[in-house]
């Protein structure tokens, strides 16, 4: 270690000022003042001489990256409860720690799946559009229908921490709740839960089916064609996990044929590159991945970054490793 002593953290985009503050009272931090987005090569300049890196669900930390790490970086610590951008396995293979900050963006993540749900479900997009054009001219009693969530069903896709918080959410909108997670949850949280067994089974029942699990290889394009054809007629369909879970030619092509009647997305495959086929729809309420964006909560998950970094540096083991 150089510079002071204090370990290198190379941190790769702008944070909240109080997390920065704490980075550079306790480490020499690298900080991106400009907010840059770096690419592969930045990446591994950036690391030179560095003991960890801070990653952000912007950077693609792949093998590729990882391999040509220096010798000095023993931790990847990632500002975002997924870690699908860094190459886990690659970093194993290294010997470098990679953390992430789970429980702290569950709150904000649920409410965001609740926007999209009744922003869908209420052509809210629509609605603020005529407000905003002056296109209103006078309320109709059959303008702008939309559809109750009061009573109706909502499938929850990966019942984790993010899922259970939804489903206490949507029960004070007197919805049914549904899911299907790999394993069932223990009775005293899924009371009033129904559990699948199948994907398909919670996709036939579910008039609403938010997404929830997490992006791994078996959940990619996880809702394809065939899958998203067993949702009822007219379901709606929200997203705040992970853009690549949909597929998305499949979905845009199931609201164009009126299969499913409105969406809500946070998240997307290639983000912010989305496929051009959303903006079009009329029944669609889109998000730029604002899931966790709150001051409390972006500060919490800054915090949480910082809170594994010190674990590894005071040689204990972070409270948030994944590897
Ligand atoms: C995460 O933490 O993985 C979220 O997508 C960021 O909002």
């Amino acid at each position: 270690m150089s510079e002071g002593s204090r370990p290198i953290v190379f941190v790769s985009r702008q944070l909240p000022p109080h997390v920065e503050a704490r980075l550079t009272r306790d480490y020499e931090a690298r900080l991106n003042a400009e907010d840059a987005l770096y690419d592969t090569d930045a990446l591994i300049a950036g690391a030179q001489g560095a003991q960890a890196l801070l990653v952000c669900p912007t950077d693609r930390v792949s093998a590729e990256v990882i391999e040509q790490l220096p010798d000095s970086i023993v931790a990847i610590t990632t500002f975002s409860v997924g870690y699908d951008h860094v190459d886990v396995a690659a970093a194993t293979k290294r010997g470098i720690t990679v953390t992430n900050t789970p429980d702290v963006l569950t709150n904000a993540t649920a409410d965001m799946a609740m926007l999209l749900l009744l922003g869908a479900a209420r052509q809210a997009r629509a609605g603020e559009a005529m407000v905003r054009e002056a296109t209103w001219t006078a309320w109709a009693p059959t303008g702008l229908l939309g559809t109750e969530v009061s009573g109706k069903r909502l499938g929850i896709l990966g019942m984790g921490r993010i899922g259970r918080s939804v489903a206490q959410r949507a029960r004070g909108f007197d919805m049914e709740i549904h899911y299907q997670d790999v394993v069932r949850s223990p009775d005293d949280e899924d009371a009033g839960a129904h559990y699948h067994e199948t994907v398909e089974s919670l996709l036939r029942v579910s008039s609403f089916l938010t997404v929830h699990c997490p992006l791994i290889p078996e959940t990619r394009h996880l809702l394809n064609a065939e899958r998203i054809a067993l949702l009822p007629d007219g379901a709606v369909l929200v997203n705040a996990a992970r853009g690549d879970i949909v597929d998305d030619e499949a979905l845009i092509a199931a609201v164009k044929s009126g299969k499913v009647a409105a969406i809500g997305l946070d998240v997307y495959e290639g983000e912010p590159n989305l496929n051009p086929g959303y903006r079009t729809l009329e029944n669609s309420f889109l998000m730029p991945h604002l899931g966790s964006a709150t001051v409390e909560t972006r500060d919490a998950m800054g915090f949480t970054a910082l809170d594994n970094l010190d674990a590894i540096f005071a040689g204990n083991t972070p409270p948030n490793k994944v590897n």
